[in-house]
């Protein structure tokens, strides 16, 4: 081949890629307008269709006439990056509503497994949804319709799907002031924190007057501040021994029976107070409630990295009665979130420590 033949062949080709490249776009979107007119869709659909769908997923829209396009991209919280994932979900689960099945898409979750009901759209969208637990938040839920969801949420995190004192597993020590104690964790009988310190009078009434040093120093730090404020706080049992607990609670299982017992007292390994990260304060009673310590307390403990352990209306996920005179160091962090939260330790733990 001579030089000159070589030299229009290759001005050829060029002056076609570069009509490609400018107008490669015009044409194949002129090729996916005619594709959809061929397919039937109407002139508005076309439109809808052309302003909404990438060019990615033109393949995804010539395939067949597909009325499921139009419903989903003109449905509330449609994302163009997801519509194949849509798609695919929908003509799994033909009679959902298209609305459930964006929002569960847009969670970003594989959820591709479960039936995208409207109560699956509502859980993904629940502030504490853990993910692993969607199947026991549906169980659950499929058991006690007229729990709310976030209460759902919050019980299965928690671990109160099983019955107390059940599934128990060694309380994990590794994490610190947030070691979670209660009646699915517990410590060993040989357990005893190795930075127990003791409360002088000041500090402390009561006989069990020993805490962990971070808790102890907190507490010191919380009874000064509350006493600028006129409020006298003194400990009245910190931290309890096994062998301790183990006295206290055959007490009241003598006094009250098992049952009632159980309800306010932890069996030994299972009682927080052998962290010795809790207080009981100033007077362990349900009169507690109200008093200007008492309220002083909810609205400030927090602020020291304490939290009121057992509050009211929680006692499902805690599996105690209300005690206002109970409050465990946890750390100002935590605390903070826990406090502004309304959450309990066991649901803080589920969705910042274990999840
Ligand atoms: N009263 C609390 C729950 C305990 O016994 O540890
Ligand atoms: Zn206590």
């Amino acid at each position: 081949m001579d030089k000159k033949k070589i030299i229009i062949i290759a001005s050829v080709l060029l002056l076609i890629i570069l009509i490609w490249i400018i107008f490669g776009g015009a044409i194949r979107n002129k090729l996916f307008t005619n594709k959809l007119e061929t397919l039937g869709y109407s002139g508005k659909e076309i439109k809808l269709i052309e302003e909404k769908v990438f060019s990615d997923d033109y393949d995804l829209v010539t395939t067949s006439k597909n009325d499921e396009v139009i419903d989903v991209i003109s449905a509330k919280g449609y994302r163009g990056e997801n519509l194949k994932k849509y798609l695919d979900y929908y003509s799994k689960y033909k009679n959902c509503d298209m609305e459930d099945i964006i929002t569960i898409v847009n969670s970003g979750y594989d959820l591709s497994k479960y039936e995208p009901t409207s109560t699956l759209a509502d859980l993904v969208t629940e502030k504490y949804y853990i993910y692993d637990n969607t199947s026991k938040y549906l169980k659950y839920y499929s058991n006690n319709e007229n729990i709310s969801l976030d209460k759902v949420v919050g019980l299965v995190n928690s671990k109160a799907d099983n019955k107390f004192y059940t599934n128990t597993k060694n309380a994990d020590l590794n994490k610190g002031n947030l070691i979670l104690v209660n009646k699915y964790y517990y410590l060993k009988d040989n357990y005893i924190p190795d930075d127990l310190v003791t409360l002088t009078n000041k500090y402390n009434g009561g006989t069990n007057n020993m805490m962990r040093k971070d808790a102890a120093n907190a507490f010191m730090e919380m009874v000064d501040a509350a006493l600028l404020d006129n409020i006298i706080l003194k400990n009245m049992s910190a931290y309890r021994s096994y062998n301790y607990q183990v006295n206290l609670y055959d007490k009241y299982v003598q006094k009250d029976g098992k049952e009632a017992a159980d309800i306010y007292s932890a069996r030994p390994g299972y009682s927080e107070h052998q962290t010795g990260l809790c207080t009981d304060i100033n007077d362990i009673s349900s009169s507690f409630e109200g008093t200007d310590a008492s309220n002083w307390l909810v609205d400030n403990a927090y602020k020291y990295g304490f939290i009121l352990r057992f509050p009211k209306g929680k006692e499902d996920i805690t599996g105690y009665t209300y005690e206002p005179w109970h409050y465990r160091y946890v750390g100002k962090n935590a605390a903070k979130i826990i406090h502004d939260n309304d959450l309990t330790l066991e649901e803080y733990y589920a969705y910042y420590l274990d999840k």
